[in-house]
């Protein structure tokens, strides 16, 4: 590994090919230079992420993610310090297409190729330099909260992380686009719950929310219990979703909201900490943020969300975790292979 090319000053290209996303991000020590994500929309018709189109599309987008992502930041190829991937966890497919193109890449301008956990990136995301925005002080909470992960982990440092609880089924944000499916809503429909209950009353209907362990989740339940729900209404009156929509809305949202604030206070409980960072694109729910807003006011916490565009799958995270292992030279070797399963 050509380490002895190390330079303070650090240029790092960051990919990112886990799921359904292709995104290529260009870092300058903590300043991101660009940002690009190529999302694939090809998914929307099969009401979920199909993996051998997620591999195909990412086959086709990579080169020109990163080609734009290198011509925004205004860098030639060539001034690149490193090459940071997304190794896992995630899609096969989707992964292999990101790893085999990184390690082709950094071998080719024979610089440090950097592997990143999808997961402590999101969670890393927090320390992208933003002029408007307080970083996280160690040791915090983290809650990521997308379409493929719910996991709360305590982060002692950079790259000391604990996994206290997840889900045991399905994420938070399946659990939004399955219900809105049953509402008939188009995939993936989190955005519009979120939109459509803000509009109604969240106490209109009452969903139990489900038992497991006091940091874990389960949403399965939940999904089966709206869909029995919608079911058994809409055989009293056909137009039943139509004409009640808000309220149905607001009232998944409230639940799922309230679930998720229910668990972050056991962690608070149980920790001590009151330092709360949430990532992953359910961020975006404007059920959740007030609830954090509240619980910084009524239980002194002090929370932290991310830009929206660092919340949901992107590449700034992986670049600026590649930044951090590159101080500290953590490289990985050409060899390295892509992990489905990987954990921290
Ligand atoms: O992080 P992300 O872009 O991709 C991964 O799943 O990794 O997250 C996408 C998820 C989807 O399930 C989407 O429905 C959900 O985030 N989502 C929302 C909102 N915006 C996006 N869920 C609830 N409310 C929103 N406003
Ligand atoms: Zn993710």
């Amino acid at each position: 590994m050509p380490s002895s090319m190390i330079t303070k000053n650090c240029y790092i290209l960051g990919i990112e090919s886990s799921c359904d996303d292709t995104a290529a991000a260009v870092i300058n020590n903590d300043t991101i230079l660009s940002n690009v994500v190529a999302t694939q929309k090809i998914h929307e018709e099969y009401g979920g992420v199909v993996p051998e189109l997620a591999s195909r599309a990412h086959q086709q987008n990579i080169i020109p993610v990163v080609y734009q992502a290198l011509h925004k930041a205004n860098i030639d190829k060539k001034e690149l310090s490193a090459i940071a991937f997304t190794r896992g966890p995630g899609l096969m497919g989707s992964l292999l297409v990101g790893t085999s193109f990184s390690k082709s890449l950094a071998m080719g301008l024979n610089i440090p190729l950097i592997d990143v956990n999808h997961m402590q990136a999101h969670i890393l995301a927090h320390f992208i330099k933003n002029d408007n925005q307080k970083t996280p002080r160690f040791p915090f909470i983290a809650l990521t909260i997308s379409g493929g992960h719910t996991q709360i982990v305590k982060v002692d440092d950079y790259f000391k992380m604990e996994i206290l609880g997840q889900t045991i089924d399905d994420a938070v944000g399946e659990a939004f686009d399955k219900s809105a499916k049953i509402l008939g809503l188009t995939y993936p429909g989190g955005h519009l719950i979120d939109k459509y209950a803000q509009l109604g009353n969240p106490l209109a209907y009452k969903f139990t929310k489900p038992k497991v362990s006091p940091l874990d989740f389960s949403f399965s339940g939940l999904k089966t219990a709206i869909l029995y729900f919608v079911r058994d209404k809409t055989k009293e009156d056909p137009d039943f979703v139509k004409k009640n929509l808000n309220d149905i809305c607001a009232s998944i949202q409230f639940t799922i909201v309230d679930y998720l604030m229910d668990k972050l206070k056991n962690t608070v409980k149980q920790t001590g900490i009151k330092q709360i960072a949430i990532g992953g694109g359910v961020s975006a729910n404007s059920g959740i943020r007030t609830a954090l807003k509240q619980a910084e006011s009524e239980l002194g916490w002090t929370t932290y969300i991310p830009k929206l565009e660092y919340c949901t799958d992107n590449a700034a995270m992986i670049a600026i975790v590649g930044a951090l292992k590159y101080k500290q030279k953590l490289f990985a070797k050409y060899d390295i292979t892509a992990n489905a399963r990987i954990k921290f």
